[in-house]
């Protein structure tokens, strides 16, 4: 054999040892917890043979507790980049087979090169994490290392998507990478985040809790928001990847592809002339709504356990990707607090910043009243969603479709917001307030001193009733552009949305803004 060949072939051998990772019974004790290895998760999410690898002979350069004489090819984290559908993207995917998928030095700089690259390529980045958190035998050097990672999380934040899988642990400040990125997609029972898991809060608080109460998937998705998605299974994480950069261009100064479909752009849905109850109390459901009107049916709901009372989400209208935001009249009345007001106002401005045209629906009988609420400071934050709709510079076209009342009109990308196109349906009504609520302020003392004070309310409701719960009165003022048939909607976002495609809105320069936070 020539000395090339003998080099070729040492070579080869070198890429099968880095590709077992901390070794065969790891792999097998990774497996036997019902997860994959990293590399078979990059697999699963590229285009098939697709993946190129980098910093394959990366080993870390630790000398610690005999570190040493303790290393393994690529150091615990699988790097490089690939296509979905074709479009070009950079993955990292921490290996748990080494060193718990612990984040030394060298380890940090891997995932810093993919992200580099996708910042200089316009590339989204994802990230698949699966760790110890920081390597305890590196101690600082750990700590910088995951400090590079945030601050070029922060600096591609709106410039390029980032989405975290969060397939195993991600403990301590660790959680604070995927935090920083747009979207997290975590596994039911495989996958956690907390800042500090349960020893330490039974040491701190004396709470017994376990992993999974303190901060599993299912937790995140439904009762802090942390995670966009919680999934059965790996499998499904990764199919949720993939579907939604889908929905998302490459970056900040492109537009999100088109995808052709069959679906006409003319269909009519009779059944939404008759979906609105006779009665303003009782309600039905906007995913009913939602799924008429979009591109065969496809909704790509984000957050969909958290705050329901308000439904975000992807879909298309003739292939154009937009982002949907609906009050859900099912929950709480679709009524704004401040977990929906958080979780619209992030989806607000992920698709402001990647030029993704809105579509919002409106039926929203006001902000949710109370001290729970305003000892929350449902003030900040239903602050932070008008200061969303208030700064995007996205089409934005608005369908009201019912109550829409008080300061809650003002904020569900209203004309007044620079709304570009407000339509309402002829069921819509738009007022101060509910006609009830505005009775009492109007002619409480009147109606108590009233020969029957029932009678009385309502004589003054339903003469309310006739004043404010139509959309004419707003359309009146041009606020309301036109008044449209249910069952036509479908068609009029789509022209609307044909007629915005060449809009050009810039906000004022500035360092940057003062989101109520
Ligand atoms: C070095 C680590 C490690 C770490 C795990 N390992 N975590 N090595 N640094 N942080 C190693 C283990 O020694 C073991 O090595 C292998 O990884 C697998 O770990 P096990 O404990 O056997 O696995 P398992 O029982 O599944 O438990 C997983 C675990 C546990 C829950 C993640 O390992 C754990 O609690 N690790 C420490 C978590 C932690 O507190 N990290 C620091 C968080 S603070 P061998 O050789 O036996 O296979 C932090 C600060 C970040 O990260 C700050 C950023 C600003």
């Amino acid at each position: 054999m020539s000395q090339q060949l003998e080099q070729v072939k040492a070579l080869i051998q070198l890429r099968d040892k880095a590709r077992l990772g901390g070794g065969q019974k790891r792999i097998d004790s990774q497996h036997g917890k019902g997860k994959y290895t990293a590399r078979e998760r990059i697999t699963m999410l590229l285009d098939e043979g697709s993946f190129e690898e980098y910093d394959m002979f990366v080993t870390h350069r630790c000398t610690n507790f005999g570190m040493e004489k303790n290393s393994f090819l690529g150091d615990g984290v699988v790097t490089g980049f690939g296509t979905i559908e074709g479009r070009l993207v950079y993955v990292f995917a921490q290996d748990f087979t080494v060193f718990g998928g612990s984040l030394s030095e060298s380890f940090a700089m891997k995932i810093c090169k993919v992200m580099d690259q996708g910042m200089k390529m316009g590339a989204p980045v994802i990230g698949i994490n699966d760790s110890g958190g920081a390597r305890i035998q590196e101690g600082v050097n750990a700590l910088a290392g995951y400090a590079e990672i945030f601050q070029r999380n922060i600096l591609a934040s709106g410039v390029i998507p980032q989405i975290s899988a969060i397939f195993g642990p991600c403990a301590g400040g660790a959680v604070y990478s995927p935090a920083l990125t747009d979207f997290n997609i975590m596994t039911k029972g495989t996958s956690y985040m907390f800042l500090t898991g349960p020893k330490v809060v039974k040491t701190v608080t004396g709470e017994d809790v376990t992993q999974e109460q303190l901060g599993g998937a299912s937790v995140h998705a439904s009762k802090s928001g942390v995670a966009h998605f919680a999934v059965e299974t790996e499998e499904e994480g990764i199919q949720v990847i993939r579907d939604l950069l889908g929905y998302l261009p490459q970056n900040n100064l492109e537009e999100a592809p088109i995808i052709p479909n069959s679906d006409p752009i003319d269909r009519l849905d009779d059944s939404l002339n008759d979906i609105i109850p006779d009665s303003p109390n009782k309600p039905y459901d906007m995913y009913e709504v939602i799924g008429s009107i979009v591109d065969e049916g496809k909704f790509l709901e984000v957050h969909k356990d958290y705050a329901t009372n308000i439904i975000v989400g992807f879909a298309r209208f003739n292939g154009t990707s937009v982002g949907i935001v609906a009050n859900q009249p099912k929950v709480l009345a679709g009524v704004l607090d401040i977990n929906a007001s958080r979780k619209a106002a992030r989806f607000v401005r992920f698709c402001d910043a990647f030029n993704i045209p809105l579509l919002t629906l409106v039926d929203v009988p006001g902000f949710l009243p109370g001290t729970q609420q305003e000892y929350g400071g449902i003030i900040l934050h239903g602050a932070k969603l008008l200061y969303a709709y208030g700064e995007a510079t996205v089409p934005k076209i608005t369908v009201t479709l019912r109550k829409s009342y008080g300061g809650a009109y003002c904020v569900m990308s209203s004309k007044h917001l620079r709304g570009d196109i407000n339509y309402a349906w002829p069921t819509a009504e738009i007022a101060v307030m509910g006609p009830s609520g505005a009775i009492e302020v109007l002619y409480g003392k009147e109606a108590a001193k009233a020969e029957n004070p029932a009678e009385f309310a309502k004589e003054k409701e339903d003469e309310y009733r006739d004043a404010f719960a139509n959309p004419y009165n707003a359309a009146k003022y041009g606020y309301i552009d036109d008044v449209i048939e249910p069952r036509n909607t479908r068609f009029r976002i789509i022209r609307s949305l044909q007629q915005l495609a060449t809009k050009k809105l810039v906000n004022p320069p500035k360092k940057h803004g003062n989101l109520p936070l």
